[in-house]
C-alpha cells in the first residue's frame, strides 16, 4: 500500500537547537523523508539556529553528516540529499541575548506560515518565545513547537506555559509527546472509534483490566545526568504512559478534532484516584550479562531514582470502576517492546466440563512496536478425539501482512512535524492537559522523595524486579511476559 501524500503550504520553518541530538536523528531526517515522498512544497525552507557561528555551507555540510549516519543508504538518493541541503540556511542566534533576531526577521517570508520549533532546553522557550515577539519575528498566525520534558513538576510547568502564553496562544502552541506521532497509537483510535465491535465491550462490565507496557532494553547510558534527575516516572509515565492511558481509556469524542481528543483525554487524566504507596513499585537495574549498573550508568552510587515503574492506576468513573490499569515501563528489560493488553472477563458460566488448565482467557493486544499489530487471544476447542477439550489461540495479525511488506510507516516526528505546518494541534498536548498529569504525578513523587525509600533492585534482561509480578499476582493476575 503506497502512502498518500497530502500536499501542505509552503514554509518558513526556524529549528533552535539545530545541530543538536533531537535536530540530528530524528527532526531533519524526518523532514528529508517528507520531502523525498513531495510532502515538501516548492518554496519550502529550512532555516537552522544555534549557537554555533556557522555559516549556511558549514550548517549543510553538518545536517549532510546526520542524514547519512542517521538514515540507511537506501533511504537516502545522493540527488535527493544534495536537493534537501539546498533548502537549508543558517542564522547564528543568540537564544538569550541579540544577536541574530533581526537577520531572522529579515529572511522570513511574510505570505507564508512561520514555525518555530525549539528543540533547544525548556530552561530557553520563555527566553526565545519573548525574543520572538519583541523582535517582530514571530506573526498571530505563526506556529510554535516545543519539546519534552514539559517541566519537572506541576509548578515549572505552569511556569513554561506562562511564559509562552505571554507571547502565543493555545492554538498556536504545539506541544510535542513523540507516542502520539506514532502510527499504532493512532490506529487504537482507528480501532476504538471506526469498528463497532469493540466500543460495546469497551468498559468494566466486559474487561477486566488493562496493561500498558513500554519496555526497553537499552540502559539510560549517554544520558545518565537528565535521567537521574527524572527517573521512570517523570521520563515516561508522565507523558507516554499517561497518553496511551488516555486513548485506551478516553470517551469517544464527537469528532476527531483537537479541542474534542484533548477533552475527552483531560477528563480521563481527572478521574484518576490517589495512587496508593503499595500499589507502586520502583526499580533500579544491577549489573549483569557484561553492562553496567545503573548507578554506574549515572554516576551516582546513592541514586534513589528507578529506571523502572510499575503501578496499579484506577479510574474512577462509570466505565472504569472495577476494572484497574496495571502500567509498566522500564530500561534494560529483556526487550523492546510496547504494547496495550485488554484483558476481557470470563464467561459468566462456562459450559464446559473440563475447563481448560492455565487459562488465560480472551484478550486482545495492540502492538506499538515492534511488530506493529493486533492479536486476539481466544478458546477454542483443541482438534482431533479425547473430547471437548479446550486450548488458546493467538488470531494475529502485523500491520506490514495486512498491508504490504513494503508499507511505509512514518517516524513519529515526520508525521507530528507536517501536523503543525497543517495547523492540526490533535495529536499535540494541550497546556491543561500537562499540568492535569503533573497534578496527578506530584503527590505520588513526593510521596516516595519524603520517604527515603531505596527502588529494588532488578537483573538487566529481566522484567524487572519480583515486586512488580507480585503487584498482579495478589490480584490473581499475570503480566502478559515481555517479548511474548
Ligand atoms: C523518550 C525518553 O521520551 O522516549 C527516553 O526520554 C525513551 O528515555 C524514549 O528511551 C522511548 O521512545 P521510543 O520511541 O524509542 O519508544
Amino acid at each position: 500500500m503506497v502512502a498518500r501524500v497530502i500536499p501542505v503550504s509552503t514554509f518558513d520553518l526556524v529549528i533552535f537547537g539545530a545541530t543538536g541530538d533531537l535536530a540530528r536523528r530524528k527532526i531533519l531526517p524526518g523532514l528529508f523523508l517528507r520531502f523525498k515522498s513531495g510532502q515538501m512544497p516548492e518554496g519550502a525552507r529550512i532555516i537552522g539556529s544555534a549557537r554555533s557561528n556557522f555559516d549556511s555551507a558549514e550548517f549543510r555540510k553538518v545536517i549532510g553528516a546526520a542524514l547519512t549516519e542517521f538514515l540507511d543508504e537506501e533511504h537516502r538518493p545522493a540527488d535527493m540529499l544534495t536537493a534537501f541541503l539546498d533548502r537549508l540556511e543558517y542564522v547564528h542566534i543568540d537564544a538569550t541575548g541579540d544577536t541574530g533576531w533581526d537577520t531572522l526577521k529579515g529572511i522570513l517570508r511574510d505570505d507564508v506560515i512561520r514555525t518555530f520549533y525549539l528543540s533547544v532546553s525548556p530552561s530557553l522557550f520563555g527566553a526565545i518565545a519573548e525574543r520572538l515577539s519583541t523582535h517582530g519575528v514571530a506573526t498571530p498566525e505563526s506556529r510554535i513547537v516545543v519539546e519534552k520534558p514539559f517541566g519537572h513538576d506541576l509548578a515549572s510547568a505552569q511556569a513554561l506555559n506562562t511564559d509562552l502564553l505571554r507571547h502565543f496562544s493555545e492554538h498556536q502552541i504545539y506541544r510535542i509527546d513523540h507516542y502520539l506521532g506514532k502510527e499504532t497509537v493512532q490506529n487504537l483510535m482507528a480501532l476504538r472509534f471506526a469498528n463497532s465491535l469493540f466500543e460495546p465491550l469497551w468498559n468494566s462490565t466486559h474487561i477486566d483490566h488493562v496493561q500498558i507496557t513500554v519496555a526497553e532494553s537499552l540502559g539510560v547510558g549517554g544520558r545518565g545526568g537528565y535521567y537521574d534527575q527524572s527517573g521512570a516516572m517523570r521520563d515516561m509515565v508522565q507523558n507516554h504512559l499517561m497518553q496511551l492511558l488516555c486513548l485506551t481509556a478516553m470517551e469517544p469524542p464527537s469528532k476527531f478534532a483537537s479541542n474534542s481528543v484533548r477533552d475527552e483525554k483531560v477528563k480521563v487524566i481527572e478521574a484518576l484516584d490517589p495512587v496508593k504507596s503499595e500499589d507502586v513499585v520502583r526499580g533500579q537495574y544491577r549489573a549483569g550479562r557484561d553492562a553496567p549498573s545503573y548507578f554506574e550508568d549515572v554516576e551516582n552510587d546513592d541514586s534513589r531514582t528507578e529506571s523502572f515503574i510499575a503501578m496499579k492506576l484506577k479510574i474512577a468513573n462509570w466505565r472504569w470502576a472495577g476494572t484497574p490499569f496495571y502500567l509498566r515501563t522500564g530500561k534494560r528489560l529483556r526487550d523492546r517492546v510496547s504494547e496495550i493488553t485488554v484483558v476481557f472477563r470470563d464467561p459468566p458460566h462456562m459450559i464446559f466440563p473440563n475447563p481448560m488448565e492455565g487459562r488465560k482467557g480472551n484478550a486482545l493486544i495492540i502492538r506499538l512496536q515492534p511488530d506493529e499489530g493486533i492479536t486476539l487471544r481466544t478458546t477454542i476447542k483443541e482438534p482431533g478425539p479425547g473430547g471437548m477439550r479446550l486450548t488458546e489461540v493467538d488470531m494475529d495479525m502485523t500491520f506490514a501482512n495486512a498491508l504490504g511488506s513494503d508499507l511505509h510507516t512514518q517516524d513519529a516526528y515526520e508525521r507530528l512535524i507536517m501536523d503543525v505546518i497543517r495547523g492540526d494541534q490533535t495529536l499535540f498536548m494541550r497546556g491543561d492537559e500537562v499540568e492535569a498529569a503533573w497534578s496527578w504525578a506530584d503527590p505520588l513523587i513526593a510521596n516516595w522523595q519524603e520517604s527515603g525509600k531505596r527502588p529494588v533492585p532488578y537483573d538487566v534482561g529481566s522484567s524487572g524486579p519480583e515486586e512488580a509480578l507480585m503487584l498482579l499476582h495478589r490480584d490473581g493476575r499475570r503480566w502478559r511476559p515481555i517479548g511474548a
